[in-house]
């Protein structure tokens, strides 16, 4: 259609912003924030953010992505609402942010397919001495993030769409066999539990706090990546019933996620449930021991393919957060893609050198971000980073969003770009959802989210 490059089917579009939707955020990331917010009732909220909170945003970075054609900074200014545009910078700042500490965790997922290859399940024991190890995890950081500028430089349907056709689905039935077969082990009821069935006493402020931070990184919102890849989205698909359909499979995949390490972790403490709340090792440390019981060829074979699979999800994940900024510096500065591409990886890949030593290796950048949580409780530089970028400035970017498309472009001018390919639109329930979602709703909770992360995370002043 344009010169900019389009995906090249209504399917290929779908596929890439799932793709970019499920990552780590969902396998990595939703386990062990389950496990720290108490299992079950984290789940319920979570669910209820991504529903009502976090589809609307969805369907309003696409339509602006759609309607202008243009990377996340240069939309508002075709809307000619340049004054807005800071917006989308501060979009492609959190993106930087993002990818520079989600490919250090990348790397150590890259590295787990050598350790699986090699038949190492111990080192769910060595996990700690692993990441301290830099050269050797950098080194895989550093291919990790070579081959998403590799991605990127070959543009938007050649490189991400077909990458994702094939990987998703792959991925999908490697879980549901894993979960499977969690489920025939010794305890796993006492983990199912844990996860689906709620304790409410254990709601606690910070619990809904991060639940809205997981929800928004995990679809991938609040900093314009949604907006690029609308971007590339043809006038004739129907962007409601997609983004509903990328919501759909992303809860899903995370709950899959779900189905699959808690009942692990019911088997391996012997129904307490213990170490449950250990945090970002959680994927590292259960899953090589599952793949340890299964044992031999075949225990090889699946602990492999699943982290293969874990990498791929990753890599069209970090695909779309290096295309946000690409994207930018490709319309604005008029710089080659594949120049930009590798510059650009590269400077990110710098910026994240902190958060690949500050795991044991520099004492510095594991303990002295003190300030943040918990009443000064010493912080690693990966953590400090992701609180900053997702639980903070992610929910803001929602509320500018939500914000800018209601108020300053207008209901009206979004109701008219989504109705665009999608005939039974205008007058139905869900345009009214979405226009009291956008209007009021998203904005609002949002905000006040935002206020009292900043105040509780980085103030420790409770309010709620
Ligand atoms: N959603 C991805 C995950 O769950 C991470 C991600 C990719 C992301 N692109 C993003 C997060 C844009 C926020 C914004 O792993």
């Amino acid at each position: 259609m344009s010169a900019r490059g389009n995906f090249s089917s209504k399917m290929g579009f779908i596929l890439a912003a799932a793709g970019s939707a499920v990552g780590l955020g969902n396998i990595w990331g939703f386990p062990y924030e389950v496990g720290q917010g108490g299992g079950a009732a984290f789940v319920v909220v979570y669910l209820i953010f991504c529903f009502i909170l976090c589809y609307p945003v969805m369907v309003t970075e696409i339509a602006i992505g759609r309607k202008t054609q243009k990377n996340a900074v240069g939309a508002f200014n075709d809307l000619g609402l340049k004054k807005w545009n800071f917006i989308g910078k501060l979009g492609i700042f959190s993106g930087v942010l993002i990818l520079s500490f989600y490919n250090v965790i990348a790397g150590w997922a890259f590295g787990y397919i050598f350790e699986m290859v090699a038949g190492n399940f111990a080192i769910a024991d060595q996990f700690g001495t692993y990441i301290k190890d830099v050269v050797k995890v950098g080194s895989y950081g550093l291919v990790f993030m070579g081959v998403t500028a590799y991605v990127v430089s070959k543009g938007v349907s050649g490189g991400i769409e077909k990458a994702a056709r094939i990987l998703m689905p792959t991925l999908i039935i490697m879980m549901l066999i894993v979960a499977g077969y969690a489920m025939t082990l010794p305890n796993a009821m006492d983990g199912l539990k844990f996860y689906l069935i709620p304790d409410f006493s254990k709601l606690t402020a910070s619990v809904v706090y991060n639940a809205m931070g997981q929800a928004f990184f995990s679809l991938s919102l609040g900093m314009g990546a949604l907006i690029t890849y609308g971007s590339y989205v043809n006038k004739s698909d129907n962007i409601v019933a997609s983004a509903a359909l990328i919501t759909l499979t992303d809860v899903g995949i995370a709950l899959l996620a779900g189905l699959m390490i808690f009942p692990l972790i019911g088997f391996m403490s012997g129904g307490t449930m213990e170490g449950a709340a250990r945090g970002p090792g959680l994927i590292f440390v259960t899953l090589p021991q599952i793949f340890g019981t299964i044992g031999g060829g075949l225990g090889i074979m699946t602990g492999t393919l699943f982290f293969v699979l874990l990498c791929f999800a990753a890599l069209t994940s970090t695909v779309s957060l290096l295309e946000v900024p690409i994207a930018y510096v490709v319309d604005e500065w008029k710089i080659k893609r594949t120049r930009a591409a590798w510059m650009v990886a590269l400077t990110i890949f710098i910026i994240g050198i902190p958060s690949l030593i500050g795991n044991g290796y520099s004492e510095f950048f594991s303990t002295a971000f003190t300030t943040y949580k918990d009443g000064g409780k010493d912080t690693d530089f990966l953590s400090f980073v992701a609180a900053l970028a997702n639980d903070t400035i992610l929910p803001l970017g929602g509320f500018l969003i939500s914000f800018f498309a209601a108020h300053i472009w207008k209901k009206h001018n979004l109701d008219e770009e989504l109705a665009q390919g999608a005939p039974n639109y205008k007058g139905s329930f869900v345009q009214k959802y979405l226009n009291f979602a956008i209007g009021y709703f998203a904005p609002i909770v949002l905000a006040i989210v935002f206020i009292l992360t900043v105040l509780f995370k980085f103030f420790g002043i409770q309010i709620l």
